[in-house]
């Protein structure tokens, strides 16, 4: 466990870092890695959502933190992350309320199921905490307003968990390619991001020992839990309404609209702000299929998967610049220009404007000019939690932003309630409203139930 002495100089070191401008930390080597923080500058970090990726992350973020306190729905969860990640020395709650009212606590890391992200974000914001929170951000456009405002009147530091933003080669040098003006202008970018699977029907089953099913669903509707263990002589957590399933339910999730569109939406829109068109669409329109029929934008039948697993959306730009959002080619996003055209994904960056940089290569700092000056580190995952730990020292703006992340969502969001209610919708950007069609707009929030409202707004 980090000494409240060592955590206390951060803090301190913190408050200083703020009054001095950033030191340029341009990487220009495999070896030349820089170090945002050191390493005995250590935080306490407490856990919401003790899952599959929290763990990931954690193991990510162990250079810089003691995690002190965890809390999950699931009390297995909680436990056997205390046992695997700091060794039996952090306290498990059933409450993350819990966490947040401790005062040792300098950051959290929230990791829950996606519609279980916006309640503790803000009441951890209220609290005075800086947060490094899962993608997507908010499981509608109405919480993102509501996380934006609080973020901005309080100004604490709130990281995305789109990791991708923080890749030191493929996505930071297409955008670096972008800025200096490799691709021209752009005129349109596709992000392929793959279909949602489907299940069988999945029945009613007991809840397991451990899981509180009730604060499983928080804000979400009652319903009861399922369960369909894997075929005979297959692995796997088989089909539920639960732990990582619950992403193919627009109950708890947007399906891969959101899942894969926090990724690759992301960084066609990133790329777009990079081009000077950072305005959000005006129009999106376009085709889905669900494994299961909607009626008012609700599915009518509570026993299987319910997302998209096919579609193909256009989103029109100010300018005319189109964004495409499609399930069926490679996935990663194509950034087409009218001087040439990119294609980059976790595993390649290829184009013509690539191959053009044997002769014409990229200037020294043009990864740090997209990355804002930032430290960045070869390994994305460890990369983002840095660039996360050295913006809660120097109070800097993070590279995955709740405002540039909230742009890119809504676009997903918006493509979601057009596949929910089968119709093309148009967009205020401004407003943040859509037009002249109050179903669709009823869409942009939901009901909390009750005893699960936001605290404190
Ligand atoms: N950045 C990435 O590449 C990436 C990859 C995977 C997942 N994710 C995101 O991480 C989040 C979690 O995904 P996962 O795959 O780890 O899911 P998971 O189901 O494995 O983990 C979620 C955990 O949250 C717990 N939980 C639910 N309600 C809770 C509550 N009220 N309080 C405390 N804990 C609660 C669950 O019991 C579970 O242990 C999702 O938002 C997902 O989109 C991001």
């Amino acid at each position: 466990m980090a000494s409240t002495k060592n955590r206390r100089s951060f803090l301190q070191k913190s408050a200083a870092a703020s009054a001095v401008a950033t030191i340029p930390y341009f990487v220009t080597s495999q070896t030349a890695l820089a170090k945002p923080i050191a390493k005995n500058d250590r935080l306490n970090i407490g856990v919401i959502g003790a899952g599959g990726m929290a763990n990931g992350n954690m193991n990510a973020a162990k250079d810089w933190v003691d995690i002190v306190a965890i809390a999950d729905a699931d009390a297995g969860r909680g436990e056997a992350m205390n046992k695997n990640r700091s060794g039996g020395k952090a306290i498990v709650y059933a409450d993350y309320r819990k966490v947040l009212e401790r005062d040792d606590i300098d950051v959290i890391h929230v990791a829950t199921p996606d519609h279980w992200h916006t309640k503790p974000v803000v009441e951890a914001i209220l609290a005075g905490k800086d947060i490094y929170c899962e993608k997507p951000l908010t499981l509608t456009i109405d919480e993102g307003k509501l996380i934006r405002k609080v973020q901005k009147e309080t100004g604490r530091i709130v990281q995305v968990g789109t990791q991708q933003r923080s890749t030191f080669n493929l996505f930071t040098k297409a955008m670096a390619l972008v800025n200096e003006g490799r691709l021209g202008r752009i005129k349109k970018v596709s992000a392929a991001i793959g279909g949602a699977p489907t299940s069988p029907e999945i029945p009613v089953a007991e809840v397991p020992t451990g899981l509180d099913w009730d604060r499983w669903l928080g804000p979400a509707p009652s319903c009861d839990y399922r369960h369909l263990p894997p075929a005979k002589g297959k692995r796997g957590r088989g089909n539920t309404n639960c732990h990582y399933e619950f992403r193919w339910w627009y109950e708890y999730s947007g399906g891969k609209l959101t899942d894969w569109g926090a990724h690759h939406v992301d960084i066609c829109t990133w790329a777009l702000a990079l081009n000077s068109q950072s305005a959000g669409p005006v129009s999106i329109g376009g085709s889905a299929d669900h494994p299961v029929d909607f009626k008012d934008g609700v599915a009518q039948q509570r026993d299987r998967y319910n997302t998209a697993t096919r579609f193909f959306f256009s989103a029109q730009f100010p300018g005319g610049t189109e964004m495409i959002i499609r399930n069926d080619t490679d996935n990663g996003c194509m950034i087409e220009g009218d001087k040439g055209r990119i294609f980059v994904n976790r595993g390649k960056l290829v184009g013509a404007p690539v191959e053009a940089l044997k002769d014409d290569p990229l200037p020294e700092d043009a990864i740090q000019k997209v990355y804002k000056g930032l430290p960045l580190e070869h390994n994305e995952r460890k990369a983002h939690w840095a660039n996360f730990f050295h913006c809660v020292k120097t109070r800097e703006e993070p590279i995955s932003d709740v405002h540039s992340h909230m742009k890119m969502l809504n676009t997903c969001h918006l493509a979601g309630i057009a596949a929910r209610l089968g119709r093309p919708l148009k967009w205020d950007d401004q407003k943040e409203q859509i037009i002249g069609d109050d179903q669709a707009n009823a869409m942009l929030t939901r009901p909390y139930r009750d005893g699960y409202e936001i605290e404190g707004v």
